[in-house]
């Protein structure tokens, strides 16, 4: 192979991700706490998730079982190490650690899972990577303090990191600190900062402009508390990679008029870059400087906190790419449907059942654009699709859409290596079917393993291999060859 052409390192890291909320289950087992996540109903594409204040009798939560790694994580490990991951994306339930989140002391039971967990994965030399907040919180926060809203939060948050840093100091190198940080800026990210009304419907529907301070406001906690979190990580171990983790959406303009043009930069310097720049390069971008000028968000930075962020720059930039999508100055233009971040369709791309328009070229001009700007290592974290799957009669799942929207991917990111990016891992989303995030449904699968459960809950929960387990397991074992591609 030539130097141009190098393909994957050899040392890349292949694997899959999931999130706790999404998978455990146990949800009330081994004293953990009730968290964000554990208050949301199931919905569909069309029907938002509900929010409740109390756990409602007869309402169906799907993180309380999800697919109940809590239970079977040694037979899901296994499969994972059959196919050959050399990392697994997982996060911890804050919840289980901190039951209510301010608590003086931490849950024992809690930590001893987690401890139960990297030693299966070690046994498979399986690198953990470690999401310590994945779209939930103890919910106690949000009731006492607003959640993220508050200051207080931070030193919850710097706490619970404190203790799970120093009980896996030796079992766990690969950390981030935030599941998609900038979602906050939306009102899907808003819940999951435990900042929102209660018993709504508005889980899924767009920027709810007149809570915008709010939502900055934080953000710029968890700025600061993943800036601290990542300077005490260095401390205990200073061999720790602390990442930041940032749902990339690719925005294209819908036309070369100017105007698409402009707003797109816009758009995308506040969605995607603002949180890059305050995580990679420590500090607050003028752009955004002046964009909180323009709309009167006014945030509570106190003194110190520039400071702060400037020593807490992270390790690795870790990003989720799903689709992408087309901007519009246009008002007239609809909006996309199913796309949880809006934006309007772009007319050369196909979606998937649920909306989301599938583009891999996207992913090559996105590792581009990431690597460019901040020259770090880069890391996919999350990418795939949400598909039905059909079990035939003789068992088998032949899932050849999902083997094809990977495949596309993967090999984008072979270009984008070769266009010189640095990019050391990739874990697509829902290595195992789990619970959807947007929608609470089951059906709507990611994984290279099936698991029997309905999007009532019914369901033997058994596990079985789809065609794409022994796909990807050729994948790694030849690291990204062109045969298999
Ligand atoms: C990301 C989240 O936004 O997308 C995951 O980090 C989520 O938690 C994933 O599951 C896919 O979205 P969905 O809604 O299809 O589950």
């Amino acid at each position: 192979m030539s130097e141009l052409n190098c393909g994957f390192p050899k040392d890349f890291l292949w694997g899959g991700a999931t999130a706790a909320n999404q998978l455990e289950g146990g949800y009330n087992e081994g004293g953990k706490g009730l968290s964000t996540a554990d208050v949301m109903t199931s919905g569909t594409h069309t029907k938002p998730r509900r929010i409740t204040s109390t756990i409602e009798e007869g309402a169906y939560y799907p993180s309380h079982e999800a697919i109940d790694f809590y239970h079977r994580y040694k037979e899901d490990i296994k499969l994972f190490a059959e196919m050959g991951f050399k990392v697994f994306r997982m996060s911890i339930a804050w919840s289980r650690i901190f039951p209510n989140g301010d608590d003086t002391e931490p849950n024992e039971e809690g930590l001893k899972f987690y401890d139960n967990v990297f030693a299966e994965l070690k046994k498979y030399n399986i690198e953990p990577l470690v999401t310590l907040s994945h779209y939930e919180a103890p919910y106690q926060l949000t009731v006492k303090y607003n959640g993220w809203a508050n200051k207080k939060v931070i030193d919850f948050y710097v706490r619970y990191c404190e203790v799970v840093f120093n009980r896996y100091k030796d079992v766990v190198k690969y950390w981030l600190t935030f599941n998609e940080i900038n979602a906050l800026t939306s009102a899907f990210g808003t819940f999951m900062a435990g900042a929102m009304q209660i018993d709504n419907d508005e889980f899924n529907t767009g920027l709810d402009d007149d809570r915008q301070e709010m939502r900055y406001q934080a953000l710029h906690n968890q700025f600061i508390a993943s800036a601290k979190a990542v300077k005490l990580g260095h401390q205990i171990n200073p061999d720790f990679k602390i990442g930041c983790m940032i749902v990339n959406m690719c925005s294209y303009p819908l036309t070369c008029h100017p105007d698409d043009i402009l707003l797109t930069q816009q758009q995308t310097n506040m969605f995607n870059n603002l949180c890059g720049d305050v995580q990679v390069r420590g500090a607050y971008p003028n752009f955004a400087k002046k964009y909180f000028e323009r709309n009167n968000i006014n945030i509570n930075m106190v003194p110190g906190d520039e400071q702060i962020l400037a020593e807490g720059k992270v390790d690795f930039y870790a990003f989720s790419y799903y689709m992408s999508c087309c901007i519009s100055a246009d008002p007239e233009k609809v909006k996309g449907k199913g796309n949880v971040f809006g934006g309007v369709p772009n007319p050369y791309l196909k979606s998937s059942d649920w909306g989301w328009q599938i583009d891999p070229v996207g992913l090559r001009y996105t590792l581009n654009e990431v690597y460019n700007r901040y020259q770090v290592p880069v890391m996919v974290v999350e990418n795939g699709l949400g598909a039905m799957d059909t079990v035939e009669e003789d068992g088998s799942i032949n899932d050849d859409y999902r083997i094809d929207y990977l495949k596309a991917h993967i090999k984008a990111m072979k270009e984008a290596i070769n266009d010189g990016v640095d990019l050391i891992g990739y874990t697509p989303w829902g290595c195992i079917d789990l619970i959807s995030a947007s929608t609470g449904e089951m059906k709507k699968r990611y994984g290279f393993i099936y698991v029997d459960k309905d999007n009532e809950g019914n369901g033997t929960l058994n596990r079985s291999k789809k065609k794409s387990f022994y796909w990807y397991k050729d994948v790694i074992s030849t690291n990204g060859a062109d045969e298999i591609l």
